[in-house]
């Protein structure tokens, strides 16, 4: 019998998520009605599957919200309002092309930088 950690695994569809998009739904960006549009158009555009979208509180950037940013690329977006919603869905998260004109940060994490601390620590 699978445990319910497990159980919540598979609900999350962590074992296949491909991208994970953080979106801040904090009161200065305001990003609850971007993080439901997001999850609806993930949902519509068929990527529920490889795509979860999770909201948190803040991701420190406090400006120019809704601000969000989708891994494993570390692409940060600002300005997200329901319309670059759609072109964020589709564009990046299904097409896998960035879009530019939303783009004010680039920070991918590589596996291997996580080796390599492991590497150092022990
Ligand atoms: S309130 Fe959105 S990044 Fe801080």
């Amino acid at each position: 019998m699978a445990s319910k950690l497990q159980k919540r695994v598979s609900k999350a569809r962590l074992d296949t998520m491909q991208r994970h998009v953080l979106v801040c739904v904090d009161g200065d960006c305001g990003g609850k009605t971007v993080a439901k549009a997001l999850r609806k158009a993930v949902a519509s555009q068929g990527l529920r599957a490889t795509v979860s979208v999770a909201k948190v509180d803040c991701l420190d950037v406090c400006t120019k919200g809704t601000i969000a940013v989708v891994y494993p690329e570390g692409t940060w977006y600002a300005g997200l309002d329901e319309k670059a919603v759609e072109r964020l869905v589709t564009q990046h998260l299904r097409d896998g092309r960035v879009v530019e004109d939303l783009v004010f940060h680039r920070n991918p994490l590589e596996a291997r930088c996580f080796v390599d601390r492991l590497d150092q620590t022990g």
